[in-house]
């Protein structure tokens, strides 16, 4: 990647480190987050321009708190630490850090006590409110040190060595609570270690096509795509980088939405003359489904006969050397925990298992990108608006939303209900505020009555939520008269249906899908 400015995260365990990353690279400076237990000399290899130390749960006097070698300091190179960042500054320079009588935790208001960067242009420098997350404070500066800031209950809130450059902030200017909080970054960025906002979508498909390039040579890779922006994203990367060597492969496993892999394959094809195999597998999916009830087991039969399907299809291209996947940042930082590389290793959903089972290299081009990267990458790239605002569909599809038996007859029922439901939420403009909508079709019947006859049928439950990341989700607050619309139309339009219902359960300790 041909960036200049480059933030290096040492994380500490913070809930918010990846929070800081996405807000530095916002700004337009590239950052990357690596484990506390870093080395010195991997440190300088990644030739970083600025450090930030994240927060993390654990107390810097306690025997077994995580530090870093005092070296990483002499880099010459500004350093910003927040919550336990600042502690490990004080403790590493001399200052000393002590627990608080009780843990401060929400909103306080900042008192600036020394000019500095950090507090160039902020909006209200009276009454900055501040997010408070710690345990322990600073109770002396380190020597070279001056206070910046405090607050009611915390007496240095921030401190600085401005000869060095080193930072350090006790609140959390990450998070959306602190006002002005991205300011204060801006001002650690640009104004600190005037740094270049020179981290953008367009160079980074550059350097990717020319690396992906470099690496495949003229060797063929394979891709499955599956209509979401991910695999889509990767195959017009690989497709502009090696043209037609690049193999993609949809399998219809049967479990589509209605019309969703002809659509898939008609939009690509209409935009991109990629080498799109389209493969019909419905039957070999479908059989091995029948009678059976039980969630897990329908996931993994999808799974393993996703990954027999596709090995066929891709050994029967000649030359085939590569795996091309989707593995976003995030996947890739939670397979390494703070504190070092975890054993397990997560694999991507749908999947897992493929490249050991091929023998096949992984070129993975988004390894280095958020999702609201994606999309803005996706939008670089000319790629469709139905495929960067599509939502998050599982890789068993409407196979665990057809709860319980799935028959032909019921996988129709909820196709149409489905359909529904996708249509109503873009034609009122609701689409894209929501996280993800879509049907369940309940493995019961009710009573209703339609006309002078009574009727004995199923029931469609609407699962329509806001997420920020499908770690949690809530149910989305989506006016009563759309949801009206949506009930009328599938009670009126979907034979077999009398009862529509809305789902007002949380995540957690619901989950977004139902099985
Ligand atoms: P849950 O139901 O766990 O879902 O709250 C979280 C998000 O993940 C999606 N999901 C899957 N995606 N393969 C996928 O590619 C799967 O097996 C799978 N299961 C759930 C779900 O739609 C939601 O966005």
């Amino acid at each position: 990647m041909q960036v200049q400015s480059k933030v290096v995260i040492i994380d500490f365990g913070s809930q918010y480190t990846q929070l800081i990353a996405r807000r530095i690279r916002e700004a337009g400076v590239y950052s990357e987050i690596h484990p506390c237990i870093i080395g010195l000399d991997e440190l300088k290899a990644l030739e970083p321009s600025a450090l930030v130390l994240s927060g993390g749960p654990a107390s810097v006097g306690s025997p077994d708190s995580p530090l870093v070698d005092p070296a990483f300091f002499g880099l010459d190179i500004p350093v910003l630490g927040i919550c336990y960042g600042m502690h490990l500054i004080a403790h590493t320079f001399g200052g000393s850090v002590e627990p608080s009588m009780n843990r401060e935790y929400g909103r306080s208001t900042l008192e600036f006590v020394n000019d500095c960067p950090l507090w160039d242009a902020l909006q209200d420098k009276d009454n900055l409110i501040v997010w408070m997350s710690h345990g322990d404070t600073v109770l002396v500066p380190p020597p070279g040190f001056e206070i910046l800031a405090r607050t009611s209950s915390v007496d240095i809130a921030a401190m600085g060595n401005q000869e060095k450059k080193v930072y350090a902030v006790q609140f959390h200017p990450e998070v959306a609570h602190t006002e002005d909080g991205f300011k204060i970054l801006h001002n650690f960025l640009f104004k600190v270690a005037g740094l270049k906002p020179d981290w953008s979508m367009s160079s980074f498909i550059e350097s990717t096509i020319s690396s992906m390039r470099d690496a495949i040579g003229d060797e063929h890779v394979v891709c499955g795509l599956s209509g979401g922006i991910d695999s889509t994203v990767v195959a017009v990367l690989l497709h502009k980088a090696i043209g037609k060597r690049l193999h993609c492969i949809l399998v219809d496993n049967g479990v589509l939405r209605q019309g969703e892999g002809e659509e898939v394959v008609e939009t690509l094809s209409e935009h991109f003359d990629l080498n799109l195999k389209y493969v019909q597998a419905q039957e070999r999916f479908l059989s091995r489904l029948e009678g059976v009830e039980d969630p897990e087991l329908k996931r993994k039969i999808i799974g393993h006969t996703f990954i027999e399907v596709f090995d066929e299809e891709a050994g029967s291209i000649p030359g085939v050397k590569w795996l091309a996947q989707g593995t976003l940042y995030p996947d890739v930082i939670e397979s390494v925990s703070f504190k070092g590389p975890s054993a397990v290793i997560k694999s991507h959903h749908n999947v897992g298992g493929l490249p050991e089972q091929m023998n096949l290299k992984l070129v993975e081009p988004l390894r280095e990108l958020f999702k609201d990267e994606v999309r803005k990458v996706a939008v670089e790239l000319d790629i469709p608006d139905i495929f960067v605002w599509r939502h998050p569909f599982p890789g068993p599809g409407l196979a665990i939303r057809v709860i319980g038996e799935i028959t032909a007859d019921r996988l129709e029922i909820l196709r149409k209900a489905d359909r529904i439901v996708q249509n109503e939420l873009h034609a009122s403009d609701w689409y894209r505020k929501v996280w993800q909508g879509f049907a369940v079709l309940l493995p019961l019947k009710t009573v209703g009555v339609m006309g002078d006859e009574r009727t004995y049928e199923n029931v469609i439950a609407l699962r329509i939520v806001d997420s920020v990341d499908a770690m949690t989700a809530d149910w989305s607050r989506i006016p009563s008269e759309i949801l009206a619309g949506i009930s009328n139309r599938i009670i009126n339009e979907v034979q077999g249906v009398n009862r529509v219902v809305f789902d007002i359960s949380s995540k957690p300790p619901s989950t977004i899908e139902w099985e």
